[in-house]
């Protein structure tokens, strides 16, 4: 009797493993409001800008506050910085509040209020890179684009390359997903979530969690063996003690004043006189804060 001679599984076979990852999303997806159908593309605009950097959880009731809020991008584009900033809470990163309000007068004005379908328009706005440009287009106006995020890459490194890890950010990433998306729009629209998806619950940069994968039999790494990472260990990222904390704290209390604040009230908030002074005049550099004829200081309105 001979042996069976299985055939290895083709790694990463564009043909196969699009329809794998697809069917996988529709039994494994999060219900995320912004992924709802008929989502507008200023709802996707301000979904994408909240979830760059900041985790699903908080970002989702912010986004309910500024649609119900700001349901078009004139109203946003009407309202004041200050406003805006307030509006933006505790989500982090609080030039995006500004540059988002900024893409809200740019859409307005040069677009006469609806958000471009077109990625090079959508990345001319400020604050809108590769990655948002193309996920507006893609989520918002259904088109077939490459969309890589943090994840993406790292399943693209993982399943196609053969790499543990995913190298900085370069243009090949948009040819290398492109190869894997189907030609038709709207399944081209659900690969792009989907994959994202992979990324973000199971090909996580961490342990993969492998056991749980749809095309762990195509994967290039899995296949040589899931070698160790080469680069340098992966930085996480601390919070305590940073710049970005103390801007948090500054700015927080500006947040909560309804006049503007005196110096000394700012001095409260962190006891490094050299880091707190730093942080405050980062904060008047970016235009989140500014500082009154009689040295107080204050939102910008
Ligand atoms: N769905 C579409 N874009 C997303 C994102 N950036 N994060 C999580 N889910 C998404």
């Amino acid at each position: 009797m001979s042996a069976a001679v299985r055939t290895p599984p083709d790694p990463a076979d564009p043909a196969t493993v699009d329809d794998t990852i697809v069917d996988w999303y529709a039994g494994a997806a999060r219900d995320l409001p912004w992924r709802a159908p008929g989502t507008a593309p200023w709802a996707v605009l301000v979904s994408e800008v909240m979830l760059q950097q900041t985790p699903v959880a908080r970002v989702e009731p912010r986004w309910r506050e500024w649609l119900a809020r700001w349901p078009a991008p004139a109203d946003l584009a009407a309202a004041s910085p200050a406003e805006v900033i307030r509006a933006w809470g505790k989500l982090g990163y609080p030039r995006r509040a500004l540059r988002l309000r900024e893409a809200a007068a740019a859409i307005t004005e040069r677009h006469g209020g609806a958000v471009p379908a077109d990625v090079a328009a959508l990345e001319s706005l400020p604050g809108i890179g590769t990655y948002t440009a193309r996920a507006v287009a893609c989520f918002g106006h259904g088109q077939r684009q490459p969309v890589v995020d943090t994840n993406v890459r790292r399943v693209v490194a993982r399943l196609v390359h053969g790499n543990a890890t995913a190298a900085p950010a370069r243009s090949s990433d948009l040819t290398d997903i492109a190869a894997l998306t189907p030609d038709d729009h709207d399944r081209a629209v659900r690969f792009s979530v989907a994959v994202m998806e992979l990324g973000a619950l199971v090909c996580v940069a961490g342990t993969p969690r492998c056991a749980l994968c749809p095309v762990r039999d195509q994967c290039a790494w899995r296949l040589a063996g899931s070698p160790a990472a080469t680069g340098p260990p992966r930085r996480v990222q601390r919070y305590a003690g940073t710049d970005r904390q103390v801007r948090g704290r500054l700015l927080d209390v500006l947040r909560g004043a309804s006049q503007p604040v005196a110096p000394a009230e700012l001095d409260r908030v962190w006891e490094d006189a050299v880091q707190r002074s730093r942080c405050l005049n980062s904060l008047l550099a970016d235009g989140l804060v500014v500082q009154t004829a009689d040295g107080r200081f204050t939102l910008p309105e």
